[in-house]
């Protein structure tokens, strides 16, 4: 069976195993149209068992985006009717490498091979290890219904308010931080266009009104920043999550030796509190699950993983 209908047929199934595991995720679309690489596994019965689709991908060079992973990346989207029988997902991902192997530039250094997963869908994840995949980071959602709130642990001396202009230079030095750390532990890596890109993002963000953007600092100046995107930017992530509107928590970081003070859980609880006057369903970021500090921190906050990004760096090394 081939065609729209086996293309439907896999895709209720996939729909029906996602809202099991999980009911934050949303309905499957199609295996992204992509390169056209042929990536089609069929069962014994004829009917589909996995189709895969293939997107190349280069982020520019000046922009954020090349910050958070490689130069250039073959995103893998995966649709698998049942995982029971670990055979699909294998021969899938091997079709894949055969893919990538045949692909000029896929042998480059700058290069990852990038598969995002549900988290729940925890029976696909041996194989995705066999194939050489490592979880570099996870897309968490909180929702704003079922979470409480968090303390906000506050300290003498220190403020939280929202950033302004002449706040830009302390705003990337502490941005700067965040990517800094994040890439012990990530596919995250400084470029020599980073800082630059955080003050054009930071710019754009100022120039809102009312920013999603908070300083914390305490007499001696600065200490922490945390941006976010409200749902009007986020729309881009949206798709990731069941329900809407979304809005994305871009990037947060407390300088180092004022860590562990209570400072993070202060500047969240202000972009909480303004997420749920902005009616907002669902709020995701992405932290890296190596992270020692962002991965319990932002459980403790009411975080939990929707989606792992698993990655082969370079792209070569997919097995
Ligand atoms: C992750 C990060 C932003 C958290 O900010 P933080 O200010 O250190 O976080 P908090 O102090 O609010 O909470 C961290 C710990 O301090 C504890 N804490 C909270 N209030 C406290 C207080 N008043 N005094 C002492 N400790 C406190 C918390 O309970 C928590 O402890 P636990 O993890 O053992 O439960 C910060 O560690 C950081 O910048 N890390 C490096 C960059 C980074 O990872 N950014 C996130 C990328 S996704």
């Amino acid at each position: 069976m081939t065609g729209p209908a086996a293309d439907r047929d896999l895709r209720a199934r996939v729909a029906d195993r996602w809202l099991a595991i999980d009911p934050l995720l949303p309905s499957p679309g199609p295996a992204r149209a992509a390169c056209g690489a042929d990536l089609v596994v069929a069962a014994d019965d004829g009917a589909l068992a996995a189709v895969g689709g293939c997107e190349h991908w280069a982020p520019h060079a000046d922009s954020l985006d090349v910050s958070w992973g490689a130069a250039r990346q073959y995103q893998l989207s995966v649709r698998v009717a049942d995982l029971a029988d670990p055979r699909p997902l294998d021969e899938l991902l091997s079709r894949w490498k055969e893919h990538l192997r045949d692909l000029t530039g896929a042998a480059d250094d700058d290069t990852a091979a990038v598969v995002t997963w549900p988290s729940r869908d925890t029976r696909g994840v041996k194989t995705l290890l066999a194939h050489g995949l490592a979880p570099l980071a996870v897309v968490a959602a909180r929702t704003s219904v079922a979470a409480g709130e968090h303390g906000e642990a506050t300290r003498d001396g220190l403020r939280v308010r929202r950033a302004v202009a002449a706040d830009l230079d302390d705003l990337v030095r502490l941005g700067l931080e965040v990517v800094r750390f994040d890439s012990l532990v990530s596919g995250v890596t400084e470029r020599p266009s980073t800082a630059a890109a955080l003050r054009a993002e930071f710019t754009a963000m100022l120039a809102d009104e009312q920013p999603w953007l908070w300083l914390a600092e305490t007499d001696g100046g600065a200490v922490g920043m945390l941006a976010a995107q409200r749902p009007a930017t986020a729309r881009w992530i949206a798709p990731m999550a069941r329900h809407e509107p979304v809005a994305y928590l871009l990037l947060m970081g407390v300088a180092a030796r004022h860590r562990g003070a209570g400072i993070g859980a202060a500047m969240v609880a202000h972009l909480h509190r303004e997420v749920r006057a902005a009616g907002v369903a669902v709020t995701l970021l992405h932290y890296a699950p190596m992270n020692p500090l962002s991965a319990p921190f932002w459980s403790q906050q009411g975080y939990r993983p929707l989606w792992t990004v698993w990655e082969a760096i370079p792209a070569r090394t997919l097995r």
